[in-house]
């Protein structure tokens, strides 16, 4: 770790760095309002500022606040969120606006400690909250914001420990600014965000650019992208998905609800098989449906965090009876647009409605 006199002052050059290059016209640093600044937070926890800006200026004309969007049904919040990924979220946060209503009377936290009692709102975004709303003198650590710290302390430790962890928000803690916290502290944690973000990137790190470039152990130490150490990689699986698109002559898709965990939780999808026999078993037993024909798609690659899902999609068209032995339902191609489709799925749909008949 690097020396006190190294880590002195950090906050008030992170605070002028981040008024003279850092984001400031963002939408949602237009306001003090926690419903919008929760709001983007969620959105641009796993999602690039250029895509959230479209999504959150979408969800606030629908939801304008807090209690529309706990009045909302599940189905449409999904199909709001549907393209940003990681659909968890979308979840927690219908789930956390609901307990906003009926437990806060419809009034955000004013802590973080509070705010991380909701669903979807771990440490780093409640401080992030009560840091840009109500000034709190609270830390984040994010991913870009640990990055940041562990290369200006020189952390060597693996950041995947337990230990690391506790050690880098105590750390996070001490270097938060004392002074002038209503304007000090929102400042300083977007500085760190932004700092994250342009500046101090995982590879290539303009530290020329950057205001901590003579506290920063390692810039000192000439490999600044050693850090975050991690000593153990990342296992990433690998699957195969069978997903069967039944046509049925109004180009109706039957689409099943998934499963409340695991991958594209609580959103619509055709069924899935593990093995293309299993598909086509299916399709013998699916009832009278005289004329199917069935044909194979080209396979595609989709990339989740830690699984890459090799996507095999078979189209089987014909006259289908109205009810399936499985659960679902036939949706057609109007229907699409509002559902919470996960993008692979919504792709696939609009691929196969060229498909001839
Ligand atoms: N990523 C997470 N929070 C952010 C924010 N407030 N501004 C820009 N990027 C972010």
């Amino acid at each position: 770790m690097s020396s006190r006199s190294q880590t002195e002052g950090i906050a008030e050059l992170v605070v002028a760095w981040q008024a003279s290059h850092g984001r400031n016209h963002l939408p949602w640093q237009q306001t003090r309002d926690p419903y919008r600044v929760w709001l983007s937070e969620i959105m641009l926890q796993q999602t690039q500022v250029a895509t959230v800006l479209d999504y959150y200026e979408r969800f606030l004309s629908r939801f304008p606040n807090v209690s529309a969007l706990a009045h909302a049904s599940q189905d449409e919040v999904m199909g709001l969120w549907s393209g940003l990924g990681y659909y968890t979220r979308a979840r927690n946060l219908h789930r956390c606006a609901q307990q906003v209503v009926t437990h806060h009377e419809g009034e955000f936290p004013r802590t973080a400690e509070m705010l991380a009692t909701l669903p979807g709102i771990g440490r780093s975004t409640a401080g992030a909250i009560a840091a840009f709303c109500f000034s709190e003198r609270v830390p984040i650590l994010d991913a870009n914001v640990r990055r940041v710290l562990t290369r200006v302390l020189g952390f060597e430790e693996d950041v995947a420990l337990a230990k690391s962890e506790r050690l880098l928000w105590s750390a996070a803690q001490a270097l938060l600014p004392e002074n002038d916290l209503e304007t000090s502290m929102p400042r300083y944690t977007q500085g760190l965000m932004d700092l994250g973000a342009s500046v101090c990137t995982p590879r290539a790190p303009e530290c020329v650019r950057c205001p901590l470039m003579a506290r920063c152990a390692a810039f000192e130490r000439g490999d600044p992208e050693r850090y975050p150490v991690r000593t153990r990689r990342l296992i990433r699986r690998s699957e195969s998905w069978h997903l069967l698109v039944l046509r049925d002559p109004d180009h109706r898709v039957w689409l099943q609800r998934r499963p409340a965990s695991g991958i594209w939780a609580g959103m619509y999808c055709v069924p899935v098989f593990a093995d293309a026999a299993s598909a086509d078993a299916f399709l013998a037993n699916v009832g009278e449906a005289p004329a199917i024909v069935c044909s194979d798609l080209q396979p595609f690659l989709h990339v989740l965090t830690h699984r890459d899902l090799h996507l095999h999609p078979h189209l089987a068209t014909g006259c289908f009876p109205e009810q399936l032995a499985v659960d679902g339902a036939w949706f057609g191609p109007d229907e699409w647009p509002s559902m919470g489709l996960p993008t692979p799925v919504r792709k696939l749909l609009g691929s196969t409605q060229a498909q001839l008949w």
